[in-house]
């Protein structure tokens, strides 16, 4: 993948993003640290964050996020909003992200939502692991199958 693209595969019915991350991405997580609602996924039940993903960019990668592209509201599907600075919905030093249309959740470029959102949690990672540098598999690790 690209630096920067993102592609969305369809795994159990569900969409699921996955985000090649720009070293500038990365570098916002730094930023976003402080207004996320849970930063390091503590919080997050387990069922939707494995362990490997508790942490700030909320994956094994660093540049990669793996996420559900459902809203954990009430289940719509946020859209990207990669662009960086004030733009409609979304605050002035707005660092790139995701935001839900349907309530207005906003989550930053490892998922993770915004503090008081209607949203109550970060996107749900599923269960993954790398079978090569490239190759992926989802829905399963080393602890076996979601
Ligand atoms: S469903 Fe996303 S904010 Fe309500």
């Amino acid at each position: 993948m690209a630096v920067g693209e993102m592609k969305t595969v369809e795994w159990r019915g569900k969409p699921v993003w996955i985000l090649k991350r720009s070293p500038e991405m990365v570098a916002s997580l730094k930023k976003t640290d402080g207004v996320v609602a849970d930063p390091k996924s503590e919080r997050t039940p387990d069922a939707l964050t494995p362990a490997y993903a508790r942490n700030e960019h909320r994956s094994i990668k660093p540049e990669y996020l793996v996420a559900v592209g459902i809203c954990s509201h009430l289940g719509c599907s946020p859209t990207s909003k990669f662009a960086e600075g004030a733009q409609p919905n979304l605050p002035d030093d707005w660092a790139g992200g995701f935001l839900c249309p349907c309530h207005g959740s906003t989550f930053d470029l490892a998922g993770r939502v915004f503090k008081n959102k209607p949203a109550p949690d970060n996107l749900e990672v599923p269960r993954h692991m790398y079978l090569s540098d490239n190759k992926l598999i989802i829905g399963k690790d080393e602890k076996g199958e979601a």
